[in-house]
């Protein structure tokens, strides 16, 4: 799609720079432009705009996703000037402030796999919930469900709140705004059968917090991770030898898979752990 709305205004080898450093979320475009490339980004633009139909906005991501909110710099270059939209994904539809919280596309099949493991009367903690999207999927699949949904940020926490609406979801997907080591230990002590951990950079710092949502007799937590690995090294080894280092509990990994590749030799890992005495 890339290479047929540009191969009019690029060579092929500056195409393939391009290439996969894109995202598209609702009617807005995200292009990562390298360094030599830049002069080009208004007939890039152009060309994106022209091409690809569905596209109303095209945005260039000019940092890396950084701070406590997970947020990346956009450089406005062509058509409607908006951040908002509207993504869908799995009958699910999330609006999102692309300026002021943190949203990717690419964990759309990573929510679904969590989603299809909900079983009936389950409760659920999201410890980092950005928009709603881990958290609406869930309460949309299993309605017997409750999704406890907590964000520092507050733009997130307003989206989510609007998200749950959108998604008629409300009472199923209860918002919190706050740090979550706070609000765990303040209203959430004990009362999840599952765990959600969806900050990789930091969540090794957060697994106690993980386990004190947890319900005494155990469950789950899903653990995500970036990983490195050398060529031909597993990077699921190294996610686990980090967690093994800090988690003192009883526990035992169900599965584990790269949900994707973040950078060269990185990968985002995620661990499906069970923790209890039982075990
Ligand atoms: C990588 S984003 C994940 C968002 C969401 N799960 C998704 O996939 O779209 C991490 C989120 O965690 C939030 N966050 C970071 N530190 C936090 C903390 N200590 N307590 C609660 N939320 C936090 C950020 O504001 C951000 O929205």
């Amino acid at each position: 799609m890339l290479k047929r709305a540009l191969e009019k205004v690029l060579t092929t080898d500056e195409i393939r720079q391009l290439y996969g450093s894109f995202d598209i979320i609702g009617d807005i475009i995200i292009i990562k432009i390298p360094e030599p490339l830049l002069d080009k980004k208004s007939i890039i633009a152009k060309a994106l705009l022209d091409r690809m139909k569905p596209i109303k906005t095209v945005l260039r991501q000019a940092t890396p996703v950084s701070g406590e909110y997970r947020i990346r710099d956009l450089e406005y270059l062509l058509g409607e000037e908006k951040t908002i939209t509207f993504y869908k994904e799995y009958g699910c539809i999330f609006k999102v402030d692309l300026a002021k919280v943190y949203f990717s596309p690419r964990l759309s099949t990573e929510r679904f796999r969590i989603a299809k493991k909900v079983e009936v009367g389950e409760t659920v903690v999201n410890m980092f919930t950005g928009v709603g999207s881990f958290s609406i999927m869930l309460a949309k699949n299993q309605s017997d469900s409750k999704v406890y949904s907590i964000d520092l940020n507050p733009d997130a926490y307003n989206l989510m709140v609007e998200n749950i609406r959108l998604n008629k979801v409300v009472g199923r997907v209860v918002p919190f705004l706050g740090d979550v080591r706070f609000v765990v230990k303040e209203s959430l002590r004990g009362v999840a059968d599952r765990v959600l951990m969806p900050l990789p950079e930091k969540a090794i710092d957060y697994i106690d917090v993980a386990i004190e949502a947890l319900k005494l007799e155990g469950g789950v937590i899903h653990y995500y991770t970036h990983a490195h690995a050398s060529k031909g090294e597993d990077p699921i080894k190294g996610a686990v030898k980090e967690l093994e280092a800090s988690l003192k509990v009883p526990h035992k990994i169900l599965e584990s898979r790269v949900v994707r590749e973040v950078g060269p030799r990185w990968n985002q890992v995620v661990l499906d752990i069970q923790v209890g005495l039982k075990v």
